[in-house]
């Protein structure tokens, strides 16, 4: 069914996450039209980049902006300018936005001042917390695009509440379809544990603003990692051990606890599917360990996945208690009854396809 619009769509990402999703998203894309895929840079180590095209099998972008690291302001800043130049010399028709980081705003800013209509995928997610970083980007990108695809019933309701209709599009999740598609070839965890952890062991991953502000906390609970009654395994991302070094506090492995170097999406997703418990702060991984049966244990005070809490597959522990309750909310889990949960509350994993197709009638709207 290809060429069913002479686009081009502009399909602008940046991190590691989206990265991932737009391999699905710039596959159903190109099926439909002619796609330019703008990587703005900002995540560019190899493991929170490169590697990623390598397993996913996609192509490099089109243009790599390589803007890089800063205040939220200059990466922003940044990566609007250059979007702006990109979007206007490609002759975007459309801008298709992926989720809420700074990269996800500056795509979204840029196009729409230059009327580009905008897609929004991963649309209507909300957090109590209107100041945090990723819910100041999603509520402005939500109030600017044209398009919003919905990833669960829950985020399509809240957009009818505040959108005008005609707007929405329930998709389904694309981390969804990812995880569908690449999990048969995914490697065994064993390669990436250290020996007799397995069973039970736990898949720990913990890279946001509400830990890393707090280095002296954030030290604390890796203190509690290495005393878990199971071995447990700690790909750490750059911003975590950043913010470990800079404060004077060790970000090395102890006790119970290996900490390594970040690792590739295909061994993310084995080490996920072979824990006894994953404990996490990342959005990407509460629903890769709600899909594959694993409990998670999410160390914030709220979610934006709330279906996840709701259908008993994952546990908040707000990070101010994390110390104490660490040790005995992992035990818990540990021994629960393998996951008898629904796993449909993200959609199909087809929501590539619908998003592919709702952005074909958004051209064809506007030709
Ligand atoms: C960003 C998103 C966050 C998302 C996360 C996924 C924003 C505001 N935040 O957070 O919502 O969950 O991506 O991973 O956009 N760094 C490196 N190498 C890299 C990238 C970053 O060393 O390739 C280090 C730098 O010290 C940098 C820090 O990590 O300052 C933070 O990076 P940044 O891109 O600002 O945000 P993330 O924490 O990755």
């Amino acid at each position: 069914m290809s060429g069913r619009h002479t686009g081009p769509v502009a399909l602008c990402y940046g991190t590691r996450p989206q990265t991932i999703k737009a391999a699905v998203i710039r596959r159903e894309l190109s099926a439909e039209g002619p796609v330019v895929a703008l990587d703005s840079g900002q995540h560019y180590d190899y493991e929170l980049n490169a590697l990623l095209y390598q397993q996913l099998g996609v192509e490099p972008p089109d243009s790599f902006l390589e803007v890089g690291s800063g205040s939220h302001a200059v990466q922003t800043a940044a990566m609007l300018v250059r979007f702006e130049e990109l979007l206007r010399s490609n002759d975007a028709r459309a801008a298709v936005v992926i989720g809420d980081t700074n990269s996800t705003l500056a795509a979204c800013l840029a196009a729409a001042k230059l009327r580009i209509p905008v897609v929004h995928v991963e649309a209507g997610l909300r957090a109590s917390d209107a100041l945090m970083a990723e819910e100041i980007n999603r509520r402005v990108v939500d109030a600017v695009a044209s398009l919003l695809c919905a990833p669960s019933r829950r985020s399509a309701a809240q957009l009818e509440r505040e959108s005008p209709a005609g707007r929405i599009i329930a998709t389904g999740d694309v981390a969804h379809d990812v995880l569908r598609e690449q999990l048969p070839r995914v490697p065994p965890a064993a390669s990436l544990l250290s020996p007799g952890s397995q069973p039970h062991y736990a898949y720990v991953t913990l890279h946001r603003a509400e830990l890393t502000e707090e280095p002296q906390r954030l030290s604390a609970i890796i203190d509690q990692l290495g005393k878990l009654p199971v071995a447990a395994v700690f790909p750490m991302h750059p911003r975590t051990r950043a913010s470990l070094e800079r404060a004077g506090f060790p970000a090395g492995s102890r006790g119970t606890l290996t900490i390594t170097p970040p690792v590739g999406y295909h061994e993310s997703l084995s080490l996920a599917r072979e824990a006894g418990v994953v404990i996490t702060d990342s959005g990407g991984l509460q629903r890769e360990a709600y899909w594959l049966g694993v409990p998670c244990l999410t160390l914030r005070a709220e979610t934006e996945w709330r279906e996840t809490i709701e259908l008993g597959a994952n546990t908040l522990l707000p990070p101010e208690q994390a110390t104490r309750e660490l040790h005995r909310t992992c035990e818990r889990l540990l021994h629960s009854l393998p996951a008898p949960w629904d796993r449909t509350a993200y959609g199909d994993g087809h929501a590539g396809r619908r998003i592919a197709e709702a952005v074909t009638r958004l051209i064809s709207s506007a030709a």
